[in-house]
């Protein structure tokens, strides 16, 4: 349950009431806001946080009082900390000016202060250094905990107890991973909750703060043509696929401890898989949507291991340059069994998508870069056509494919006829390609997340029993995996993945798009 009090970083505190009346006395462009990147001096913070950051301020989103602290145990000064971020700044929003002023403004509110991440002393004196810089203010305080997940509850509770607002909003953007299994998971949660209210808790995936993610429901609730035929009526299989050209290079301490599965499925192809299936939401509002979400992640049939296909890349050569494999990598264990590749099939136990199997693929190291979501109809019944397509039916069905990334896109293959005399026919895109249609630059799902998290706006992130459902449906197969140490298939860097995905899908009379 929600405490009734909020921390105001002194031994007291004030009540939810004295502090909503204090909140609404201050308009809100006056108040400030204070964004801490705990975990500056890393990897995120360097190329997605800063830049991030710095293209909302470039776009006027972010709030007339702001400043920004890095927080992490390296030593640096301000002018350090801004030289680092100035590197990899770009103006990715348009690439014909020149906004090195611009740069110049955000930089100089930058600041940062070094500390352990379990020490409220430290924490503390950040908070002095926050408070100063807000000035008499109504003050509202975000952190973004951009550090490895064993220091999360550590950081939460001195910045809590130590750095919060007094007297406006404490928000805690938490990265993943969330746990590696339900138990774990639900640790963390609770460990969360005793500083923190669920609503102050915005759990990121930032597969949801996509274009082409945000798009699915405008896609299918504001067009006619798509709603109706969205259920096992009109849709064979819906496929949702994520691959990587590359493997998990420099990366691989924390990969082998998750794998494939933790890392893409139960998350980022998951909340895409419950966005696409859910029924229609009451309202746009978050809760409404993340209610529907809930529902179905609720409604999925338990994983069946004979519904799933692991595999790890191994080394290839091509053109004369040898890319290594999974375990040749110095940070991965020798031995190592953590998949980088997975296939599964999933069902959803409900009227709408009984029977209608839910394909899931991700994997590094593979022959290309894409995201994907293809739909796959159904025969047109008494097709008069069908003999155009010669024993090839499955070629005469239509497909939706939204491209989330890269090079965005939705098309629909549909037949047609091919000009001229005679009736052959053909297969064709109706193509949204949207380099062509929206020349500006498509944000980063970065900057949308934090734009999110600073309004209160909580559509995108994810809530705590869309995640215990996500670990109830991940975790006895993933237990399976571990006990019986199952060996995974082995694939060549660079190619398609294992074969045993393409089994996996004929079983379901589905072919990979
Ligand atoms: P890093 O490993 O770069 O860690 C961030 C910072 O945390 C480091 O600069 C370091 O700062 C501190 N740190 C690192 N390891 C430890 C440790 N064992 N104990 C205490 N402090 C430590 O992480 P990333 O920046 O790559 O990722 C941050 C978070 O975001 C993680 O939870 C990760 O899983 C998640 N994430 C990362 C992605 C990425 O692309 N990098 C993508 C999606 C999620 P210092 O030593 O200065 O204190
Ligand atoms: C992260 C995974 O969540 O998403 C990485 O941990 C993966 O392994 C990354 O590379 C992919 O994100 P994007 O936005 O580059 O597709």
């Amino acid at each position: 349950a929600a405490p009734s009090t909020v921390a105001n970083g002194t031994s007291s505190a004030i009540t939810v009431e004295e502090f909503e009346d204090l909140a609404s006395l201050v308009k809100d462009d006056e108040a400030s806001v204070s964004i801490t990147v705990v975990g500056a001096s890393g990897d995120l913070a360097k190329k997605k946080i800063f830049p991030a950051l710095f293209a909302l301020y470039y776009e006027g989103c972010l709030p007339k009082h702001f400043s920004i602290f890095g927080y992490a145990r390296s030593k640096m000064t301000d002018a350090e900390l801004r030289d680092m971020v100035s590197k990899t700044l770009t103006c990715r929003i348009d690439k014909r000016e020149n906004c090195s002023e611009k740069m110049e403004e955000f930089l100089k509110r930058c600041f940062y202060h070094s500390g352990q991440y379990d020490s409220e002393e430290d924490f503390r004196e950040l908070g002095k250094k926050i408070k100063q810089h807000e000035g008499p203010r109504v003050s509202n305080h975000l952190f973004y905990l951009s550090i490895p997940p064993n220091i999360f509850l550590d950081v939460v509770k001195c910045a809590s107890k130590s750095a919060s607002s007094v007297s406006g909003w404490t928000r805690v953007i938490v990265e993943k991973p969330f746990g590696r299994d339900s138990e774990s998971s639900a640790a963390l949660t609770k460990g969360l909750k005793q500083y923190l209210t669920e609503d102050q808790i915005f759990r990121i995936d930032h597969y949801l703060g996509k274009e082409l993610v945000e798009n699915l429901s405008v896609l299918r609730f504001s067009n006619l043509v798509f709603e109706p035929l969205w259920s096992r009526q009109y849709i064979r299989n819906v496929q949702l696929i994520f691959s990587e050209d590359f493997g998990t290079e420099g990366r691989g301490g924390y990969f082998d401890s998750y794998g494939i599965i933790r890392d893409i499925m139960q998350n980022h192809l998951l909340q895409i898989l419950a966005l696409f299936a859910m029924e229609t939401p009451i309202s746009l509002e978050a809760e409404d949507i993340r209610n529907e979400k809930v529902k179905v992640l609720r409604s999925m049939k338990p994983l069946r291991l004979e519904d799933v296909v692991i595999g790890q890349y191994k080394s290839h050569t091509k053109g004369g340059i040898t890319y290594p494999g999974y375990t040749e990598d110095k940070t991965v264990p020798k031995g190592s069994l953590t998949p980088t590749f997975a296939a599964a099939a999933l069902f959803i136990n409900n009227a709408r998508w009984d029977g209608v199997p839910f394909l899931m693929k991700a994997g590094k190291a593979l022959h290309t870069k894409q995201a994907e979501i293809r739909v796959q109809f159904r025969h047109v019944p008494g097709n008069l056509y069908k003999g155009s397509f010669g024993t090839d039916l499955d070629r005469a069905t239509n497909e939706l494919v939204i491209r989330v990334q890269p090079d965005e896109g939705i098309y629909l293959k549909i037949n047609n006829k091919i000009p001229g005399l005679g009736m052959r026919l053909d297969r064709s895109n109706l193509n949204l390609h949207y380099a062509a249609r929206y020349p500006k630059e498509i944000p980063d799902a970065y900057e949308r997340l934090l734009l999110d998290a600073i309004e209160g706006e909580r559509r995108l992130f994810i809530r705590s029993d869309e995640l215990d459902a996500a670990w109830e449906l991940f975790t006895p197969l993933l237990k399976e995996l571990e006990q019986k140490r199952m060996a995974p298939e082995l694939y060549p860097y660079g190619s398609r993945g294992p074969v045993g995905a393409h089994y996996l899908a004929a079983k379901y009379k589905v072919r990979w798009g």
